[in-house]
């Protein structure tokens, strides 16, 4: 199977169009040796030309012109999306729906009740939805391999994370199963698996079994520092406040990294802030020692 990361940053992409922190201003000014980055989405195939998309950033239009395998035009009007999977309900990941409403049939949309939950009442982009191509939602099982209809040579197994919904979301105080999943998706064929979690908070003994017997992890890369945002003076929460595990540290995600013997290690969902973004960054050359790589919009991954 292939694997496109469509998008590599988190909320609010890279270089964030308010924000001057040393990466932003650098990247623009380019003081900085650095790439700009989309908001964070995958695509996976089995087959080359029917595409399961992972979130739906709201850079998808842009992101979809740069990716001419999912625009295959076997008819007038035509996408290699054959159907979207949903990590979560946050901004960042789902409003590029609204932008898929040209879509000639409803959207086959799989993901947890509880993010369907979100979609249709804190953020209602299914009602909304249903006034152009309407949303066909299958609930994501929260244990156990699923094949997903279209979509040949694929296996996806969804495990709940534990995180928080959206800050928009009735639940935001009340944590419901599936709020968060990471993924595991298979290939039939060579039995080759990626685990995909790009918000992960912490990591209980199941994630980690996930973890090790995957041969490429894509997962959280937000923040180096566990106090990034509120150092900067961003915002008063914490990495954990905000349900992701920073790269430093003790417990950090290099430090878990290292015990796993996948074959990649890959960081996805950046923040703006992070500075493994600049290419000539100290925290940059600790991850090339460690094995671990840094996404980037267009990588592709063979497996
Ligand atoms: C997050 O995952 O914390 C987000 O990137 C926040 C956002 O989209 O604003
Ligand atoms: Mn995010
Ligand atoms: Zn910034």
């Amino acid at each position: 199977m292939k694997i496109i990361v469509l998008g590599s940053a988190a909320g609010g992409g890279f270089p964030q169009w308010n924000c001057n922190c040393r990466n932003c201003a650098g990247v623009r000014s380019g003081a900085v040796r650095a790439t700009p980055r989309t908001q964070s989405s995958i695509a996976v195939s089995a087959n080359g030309s029917d595409w399961v998309l992972i979130n739906a950033s709201p850079d998808i239009l842009s992101q979809l012109r740069a990716t001419p395998a999912l625009q295959p035009a076997r008819a007038a009007r035509d996408s290699g999306i054959a159907a979207v999977i949903l990590m979560d309900a946050q901004v960042d990941h789902v409003t590029g729906l609204l932008m898929l409403r040209e879509a000639g049939a409803p959207l086959p949309l799989y993901c947890s009740a509880s993010v369907w939950g979100d979609l249709n009442t804190g953020l209602p982009l299914a009602p909304v939805l249903g006034h152009y191509c309407g949303v066909q939602w299958h609930e994501l099982a929260l244990a156990g391999a699923v094949s997903l209809p279209g979509i040949e040579g694929i296996t996806f197994t969804a495990l709940d994370l534990s995180s928080k919904a959206p800050p928009y979301s009735p639940h935001r105080h009340n944590p419901a199963p599936g709020d968060n999943i990471g993924l595991l998706i298979a290939d039939s064929a060579s039995g080759k698996s990626l685990f995909y979690a790009p918000g992960l908070g912490a990591v209980d003994p199941r994630v980690d079994a996930a973890m090790r017997g995957a041969d490429c992890v894509l997962v959280d890369g937000t923040f180096w520092r566990a106090d990034e945002m509120q150092r900067l003076g961003f915002s008063a929460k914490s990495a954990a406040d905000m349900g992701h595990l920073p790269q430093s540290g003790a417990n950090g995600m290099l430090a878990l990294l290292e015990g796993i013997g996948a074959r990649r290690k890959i960081l996805i969902h950046i923040n703006n802030t992070n500075p493994i973004l600049d290419d000539d960054s100290a925290e940059r050359a600790s991850l090339a020692r460690h094995g671990v790589e840094v996404a980037f919009d267009g990588m592709e991954i063979d497996l």
